[in-house]
């Protein structure tokens, strides 16, 4: 199955749908990787907060496909809090997935020593620790104050993204830099039910289309790649279904219309 790739600043291609593991744990994590693997996911994403690195690696190597057919991405995050304890924090994502590398390794939220942590990433990325690093929930003044210190600038920022919160210029004023976007919770988590939502509901029906098909293939369209999350195969096999249709101009723009710009996840403004 082709599933589509974006091409980071690096060249390394990313691809555009994957698996999102947040609370995903113990068996269920091994079992839901493995079985996605099967369907034709290609990314997986996991993160040392999400406490399921050893279950995913369990999991892409239970799929029986082969690490290099995997792209895979973790992130460092807080506890982690300075050069060195970013490098250990590195080294103990690799051995709990079993890997020797990961495709993509982010800094998970801005933090003050973020600078100092990301010097980590650098280090890991030469080291052959990681083919691409990149950065996770930096809102525009946090993105700009970044790129003013880093050396190495940020392939991914992965964010809260989805038909509620569309982030348009933000994505172009990356772009136009060099960094790619990545939508998490490209579902809104269900929250606002995206699910039942009726001008994706009717879009999505003329291309014989769910509203969340329609949903993650608005992002997708974008060049946005997208890593929505489900415990169930039908969802996840529908989760996958979306890049052999092609919404028109005209269904984009009736979409744009449902931006309403602003966080569902409160969190997200408290750093
Ligand atoms: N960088 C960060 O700070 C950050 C933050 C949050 C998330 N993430 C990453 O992004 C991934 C995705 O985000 P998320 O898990 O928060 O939210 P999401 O993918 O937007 O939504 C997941 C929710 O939607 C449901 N769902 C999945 N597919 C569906 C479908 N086709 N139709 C209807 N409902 C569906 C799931 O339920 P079921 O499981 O019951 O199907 C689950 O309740 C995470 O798993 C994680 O890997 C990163």
């Amino acid at each position: 199955m082709d599933i589509g790739t974006v091409t980071l600043n690096n060249g390394v291609e990313m691809p555009l749908a994957g698996l999102g593991t947040w609370d995903l744990r113990g068996r269920e994590c091994t079992e839901t990787v493995s079985t996605a693997i099967g369907m034709g996911y290609r990314l997986i994403d996991t993160a040392q907060m999400y406490e399921n690195e050893r279950e995913v690696g369990e999991g892409i190597r239970k799929s029986g496909i082969l690490r290099d057919r995997i792209f895979l991405t973790t992130k460092i995050y807080r506890k982690s809090n300075s050069r060195e304890k970013a490098r250990e924090a590195i080294d103990a994502s690799l051995e709990a997935l079993q890997v020797s590398y990961v495709d993509l390794l982010l800094l998970h939220e801005p933090y003050p020593e973020g600078p100092e942590m990301y010097a980590a990433l650098e280090d890991a990325l030469r080291e052959g620790k990681a083919r691409a690093i990149g950065i996770s929930n930096y809102s525009e003044e946090w993105y700009r104050g970044f790129m003013a210190q880093c050396g190495i600038i940020p392939a991914v920022n992965q964010l809260e993204t989805h038909v509620f919160f569309q982030k348009w210029e933000f994505q172009e004023e990356m772009r136009e830099k060099g960094t790619t976007m990545q939508a998490w919770a490209p579902l809104a988590q269900g929250i606002g039910n995206i699910a039942g939502n009726e001008v994706l509901t009717e879009i999505g029906k003329s291309h014989n289309r769910t509203a969340a098909q329609t949903a993650l293939r608005f992002l997708v369209q974008r060049g946005i790649s997208v890593i929505p999350k489900s415990r169930h195969a039908r969802r996840l096999r529908e989760n996958l279904d979306i890049l052999d249709f092609e919404l028109s101009e005209e269904e984009m723009r009736l979409i744009r219309t449902l931006d309403r710009n602003k966080t569902l996840f409160p969190w997200t403004e408290e750093f």
